[in-house]
């Protein structure tokens, strides 16, 4: 079923309200849930707004939180959110670093005790529609083997870039540490299909096609993927003082507590380095000398990050509106709240 922003944005705010969150929460997460699934980020859409409630409902996610910020020094700080909904404190948290960047022209804001925070490029874009360059990761539940080992340990932990150009287009590179979602596995098995060998492994680390004998995820680029996820559990874990590694919270454990993840953002004015304008300027050349470039054998065109996930929003408005399967549409007009789907399964929950 095809629907509007506003009809997506308005449903998944109601919902998020009845399961108890306060009406600013609720708004900013369901613009930040409209903002990924309008660029094809489906999985970090409309989708995760059961679960949510499932959490909000049974106080995982805290109603009121007592959220503060403790600034560190001119150019850091941290904000405990007191596991309030992630997207707000991530938004709050955001907005802190770019006064902070725009004042010293740098800031790294370490995000510590909230949950969930969806799809990070919403907030390295934040920073970039202000003309600043951001770096920002967090942590995930573990669901991915080191290089090497046979124990899942580390999240799918994502990491975005993103940056401004001289027109209206952002830079805004956003990705997951591991080669696939776990969502993706989902699908296959649900296809009957095989997964390709470089997505999983199984209990003994060695690469599975059975998407049913699954134990762990792969890091993308083996030992330099492996490196990247652990150095963004370091900088938004063990560096924030909350749990890190294998101890990071389960996303379906337990929906009565909070889940204490970390996040850090690092924002740069580029008026400190060559100049906010040249640096505007050369990225809009970076982009056009890359988009004119002769495409390779099977593809049409050389895109910048982030490129497509635009083409894709546009593409769906043209069409009529954002698509969101039937099932999910009535659930969010239905009275129900949740359906007990999500509490205390194990970490490869649908
Ligand atoms: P993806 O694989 O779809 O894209 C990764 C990056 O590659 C994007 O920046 C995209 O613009 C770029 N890209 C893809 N195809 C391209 C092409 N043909 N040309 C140029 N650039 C191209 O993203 P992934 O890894 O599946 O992540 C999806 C979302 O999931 C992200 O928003 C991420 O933040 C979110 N996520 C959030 C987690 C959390 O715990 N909060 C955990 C893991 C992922």
């Amino acid at each position: 079923m095809r629907l509007s922003r506003e009809e997506l944005k308005g449903l998944m705010k109601n919902k998020l309200i009845q399961a108890g969150l306060r009406e600013d929460h609720a708004d900013q997460t369901a613009e930040i849930l409209t903002w990924a699934h309008e660029r094809g980020f489906a999985s970090h859409g409309a989708v995760r707004v059961e679960y949510y409630c499932e959490r909000i409902f049974k106080g995982g996610i805290t109603h009121e939180p007592n959220i503060t910020w403790n600034q560190t020094g001119p150019c850091s700080g941290i904000m405990d959110g007191d596991n309030g909904i992630g997207y707000w404190v991530a938004t709050k948290a955001t907005e802190k670093a770019i006064e902070m960047a725009k004042e010293n022209g740098v800031a790294i804001v370490g995000m510590a005790n909230v949950s969930h925070t969806g799809a990070i490029g919403y907030y390295t874009e934040m920073c970039a529609k202000e003309g600043l360059a951001a770096i920002t990761f967090c942590q995930s539940d573990p669901m991915a083997v080191p290089y090497g080992g046979t124990e899942p340990y580390y999240g799918t932990n994502p990491i975005s870039f993103a940056c401004p150009t001289a027109d209206d287009r952002n830079v805004v590179f956003d990705m997951a540490t591991t080669v696939q979602a776990w969502g993706k596995i989902l699908d296959k098995r649900s296809q009957g299909a095989e997964i390709p060998a470089d997505w999983a492994v199984d209990e003994d680390g060695a690469p599975v096609t059975d998407p049913h004998k699954v134990n762990a995820l792969v890091p993308i680029a083996g030992a330099k993927g492996y490196g990247l996820m652990m150095m963004v559990d370091i900088f938004s874990g063990v560096l924030l003082g909350v749990p890190f590694g294998k101890h990071v919270s389960s996303m379906y454990h337990d929906c009565s507590k909070g889940r204490e993840l970390g996040q850090t953002i690092i924002v740069i004015d580029p008026e400190r380095f060559c100049g906010a304008e040249q640096f505007k300027k050369n990225m809009s050349q970076t982009c056009d000398e890359l988009n004119a470039m002769r495409p390779a054998p099977g593809f049409d065109k050389v895109y910048y990050p982030g490129q497509r996930a635009l083409m894709r929003r546009d593409k769906a408005y043209a069409e009529g509106g954002i698509e969101v399967v039937d099932e999910l549409v009535d659930y969010l007009k239905s009275d129900a709240i949740h359906f007990d789907r999500y509490d205390h399964k194990n970490r490869f929950a649908d």
